[in-house]
Parts: structure tokens; sequence; C-alpha cells
């Protein structure tokens, strides 16, 4: 796992595992993800675009940085971009190759797709083959 960022936070709840994650926690927004969550390979979590985008109309950076929330026994399928400001509730599963952008409140679903939506309601999942 490789982690970026200064004067930021970044938590990560006991008995979660990574195999391969890149996480940003930069411009004063932070990261915190619950406890015996599953992060898959290539992951990319991040607060921030790095870059803005301007509203021509307002002249006003229409980008900004947000925190994210990944709650508990969450599994974050391989490939999946977690966006600034996405939130996703405890005992969810995020789809290989997923864009979260939002915040998905629910429990017991599996999101996915670009940007990601709700593909499927009260599931869960086990790190074992049953
Ligand atoms: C999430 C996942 C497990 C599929 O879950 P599932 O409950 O079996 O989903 P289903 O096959 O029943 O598909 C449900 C719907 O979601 C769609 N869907 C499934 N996977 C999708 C994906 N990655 N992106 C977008 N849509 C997807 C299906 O086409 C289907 O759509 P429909 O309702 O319009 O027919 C699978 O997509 C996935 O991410 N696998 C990789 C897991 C992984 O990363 N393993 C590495 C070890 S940690």
């Amino acid at each position: 796992m490789k982690v970026k960022g200064t004067n930021n936070s970044l938590h990560i709840g006991d008995n979660t595992t990574a195999q391969d994650a890149y996480i940003i926690a930069e411009e004063n927004h932070n990261v915190e993800i619950g406890k015996d969550c599953m992060i898959s390979s290539d992951i990319l979590i991040r607060t921030t675009d790095a870059h803005s985008i301007i509203d021509l109309e307002t002249g006003q950076r229409k980008n900004p940085a947000r925190s994210i929330h990944i709650g508990h026994h969450v599994w974050l399928g391989m490939g999946c971009v977690i966006a600034p400001g996405a939130s996703i509730a405890n005992n969810c599963i995020v789809a290989t190759r997923a864009v979260v952008t939002k915040i998905f409140d629910k429990p017991h679903c599996t999101v996915g797709g670009v940007p990601a939506r709700v593909l499927s309601e009260n599931v869960d999942w086990d790190r074992k083959r049953l």
C-alpha cells in the first residue's frame, strides 16, 4: 500500500487487509476506512483531483477536495476508484473497475459501473469460499 499526503488523516480499522492500494489524503481532507474491509489490488482512493476545474461563470473551482468514508466490512473489488466525497456504507461490495463518486448510504449493497450505481441490494460477502 502506498499513502500520500501531509497534515491530513488516514484511519484504517482493525482487521482490514489490502493487496495493492494507493491512498491520497490531501488538501485538508481525510480518508476513513472501517474494520474488517478487504481491499483488493490496483485500488485508487483520493480526496482530491489534484488540479482545478474552473466554472467560467463564477470563476470558482468546481472540484474541491472532499473527505472519503468507507464503512466496516466493505469489499473493494480490484481496480476500483474511490473519488473525492465518496461514502460507502457498511457491508457493501464495490465491483471491479467501479468509479465511486457519490454517497452510498444503504448497507448490504453491491455498487459498480462508471459512475457507480447500486447493482444489487440485500447482499453480504465473506472472505471464505463457502
Ligand atoms: C461485484 C462482482 C463480484 C459481481 O457481483 P454479483 O452480485 O455476482 O453481480 P451479478 O453478476 O449478479 O450482476 C448484477 C448486475 O451487475 C452488473 N455487473 C456485474 N459486475 C459489474 C461490474 N464490475 N461493473 C458494472 N456492472 C457489473 C451485471 O451485468 C448485472 O447487471 P444486470 O442486473 O443489468 O443484468 C464482480 O463484478 C466483481 O467485482 N468481481 C471481482 C471481485 C474481485 O475484485 N476479486 C479480487 C479478489 S479481492
